[in-house]
């Protein structure tokens, strides 16, 4: 809990960074072509997202990376279809926890992250969007985790710095986990985090895979550009 802070400020923060949520999703919403296979993320901006998507009456054929968000995408009237028939995406949107100025991300603080980097990884365009409390200097812990439940006790042994979400199992039956050591160079991390057994996903994503981020600041929406946007 934030101490020594009064209410009003701290009320007024929160208004401040849902309307940059809010910002950025609507910009991204604006990216979304009639005709279009979209990957839709999950979280609190995304939240934003599928209205300002639905409000648009496009003819659009959508994945979703969770049950929220599928569930409330069809209650909006937006067309999601199972992500296993699916094999080329135009354009995944979808948030962040962590974005670093070369375009690495943390991701899954929603536990979502291994079907989130699925759905990323299948479309053409990966973009991001965020408020501006997203934004770090350099990437640091926690970094999820979803783990295989088989093996469990000795892939946590072999991880060392991990700790176990108290979260309910992934859509896919994976065990949400946090690693806590440290991230150094995330390109050494995420290949020895993606190269272990046990490790199902993780949630660092390379800037490889981030066509554009959209970051909600002030009353401002800037555009961060990486692969191909
Ligand atoms: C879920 C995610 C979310 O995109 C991330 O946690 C950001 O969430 P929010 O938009 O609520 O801040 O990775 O697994």
């Amino acid at each position: 809990m934030n101490q020594g802070r009064p209410h009003t400020d701290m009320a007024r923060e929160d208004v401040d960074v849902a309307r940059e949520k809010q910002a950025a999703a609507e910009a991204a919403a604006l990216l979304v072509e009639d005709g279009m296979r979209v990957g839709l993320g999950t979280g609190s901006t995304v939240a934003f997202l599928l209205p300002a998507l639905a409000r648009r009456h496009l003819h659009i054929r959508c994945v979703a990376t969770s049950v929220r968000t599928e569930e409330v995408a069809r209650d909006l009237g937006i067309a999601v279809e199972q992500f296993s028939d699916v094999d080329h995406l135009d354009l995944a949107i979808d948030g962040a926890d962590q974005v670093a100025r070369d375009g690495w991300l943390v991701k899954g603080g929603g536990a979502a992250h291994t079907r989130e980097k699925l759905v990323a990884i299948t479309a053409d365009r990966f973009v991001v969007i965020a408020d501006s409390t997203k934004l770090v200097d350099h990437l640091h812990s926690p970094i999820p985790l979803e783990l295989l439940q088989f093996g469990l006790a000795s892939t946590l042994r072999r991880l060392a710095t991990v700790t176990v979400r108290d979260a309910p199992a992934s859509p896919d039956g994976g065990v949400i986990a946090d690693y806590t050591g440290p991230v150094g160079d995330p390109t050494i991390l995420s290949s020895w985090l993606g190269g272990t057994p046990g490790v199902v996903e993780h949630g660092l994503f390379p800037p490889e895979m981030v066509s554009s981020v959209l970051v909600g600041r002030g009353g401002d929406v800037e555009t961060w550009r990486f692969t191909g946007d």
